[in-house]
């Protein structure tokens, strides 16, 4: 395949990402492995990706709603969605996906009291969807604090036990005869509107830090290889180790 990139401006890009500190020495293995212009694709969707909004799925049960929900995550920059499965195994229809979830970190929780808990810890403020009176419009939910959206079942949509334990609710108000959105519709609204203000709310401290970012970096190096190469790789580490 052809490159975008002259020989001298792909060097200089790699140095870049040297002098940047995105990869460090143990890497330049892997880096003359990645073909130019995916090297480049990653650098820039790491550049775009955020910890500071985060998703937490409880019991959304159907596979394309699953898989809607993690391609929208992906093309928002939203690189962590907690699952906590309700009826259904989680498993994203791949044709929806198109492979989104490969590039994000799911993190599967037992049940949503540890899934809150575990968010909190890591200094979350956690809003439940809700489609109540008393739930914020999304245009107007606070975002000066890293914040998680929860969104619930395909019927049963949140349960009671998750917006008791959230610090609010949320809702994207609804002018229509229909009382509520689809789910994965819902959710990609509200990524959209949550990334955008909360870019200009938190300024630097929306995106990856270095070291977030040098660890999703190689986790994406790694991912991009060939099975082959992949192997190639680790036995070359293993023997040295
Ligand atoms: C089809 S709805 C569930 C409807 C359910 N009867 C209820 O009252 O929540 C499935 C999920 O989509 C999300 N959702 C749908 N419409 C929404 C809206 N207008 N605002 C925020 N979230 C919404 C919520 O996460 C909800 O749990």
């Amino acid at each position: 395949m052809s490159s975008i990139y002259s020989q001298s401006e792909y060097l200089h890009f790699v140095s870049e990402l040297f002098e940047q500190g995105i990869v460090d020495e143990k890497d330049r293995e892997i880096v003359e492995f990645i073909i130019p212009d995916r090297l480049k694709r990653l650098y820039d969707v790491l550049n775009e990706r955020t910890r500071y909004i985060s998703i937490l799925l409880e019991a959304v049960d159907d596979g394309h709603n699953q898989a809607a929900v993690l391609r929208s995550a992906d093309a928002f920059g939203i690189q962590d969605i907690t699952i906590v499965t309700g009826r259904a195994p989680f498993a994203p229809n791949d044709l929806v996906t198109r492979s989104a979830d490969k590039w994000l970190t799911l993190h599967h929780q037992p049940n949503i009291e540890t899934a809150i808990s575990d968010l909190r810890q890591k200094g979350y403020q956690i809003y439940a969807s809700q489609l109540c009176d008393e739930a914020v419009p999304i245009e107007e939910l606070e975002v000066s604090k890293p914040t998680v959206l929860i969104f619930g079942n395909e019927h049963s949509g949140v349960s009671k036990k998750a917006t008791e334990l959230a610090d609010g609710t949320f809702m994207i108000p609804m002018k229509g005869f229909v009382q509520s959105l689809n789910i994965s519709v819902a959710a990609a609204l509200a990524m959209r509107e949550v990334t955008e203000r909360a870019k200009k709310a938190a300024g630097e401290q929306y995106y990856l830090t270095m070291k977030e970012k040098r660890e999703l970096f190689r986790e994406w190096m790694m991912k991009s290889l060939n099975k082959r190469l992949r192997k190639m790789i680790i036995q070359k580490r293993e023997s040295r180790n």
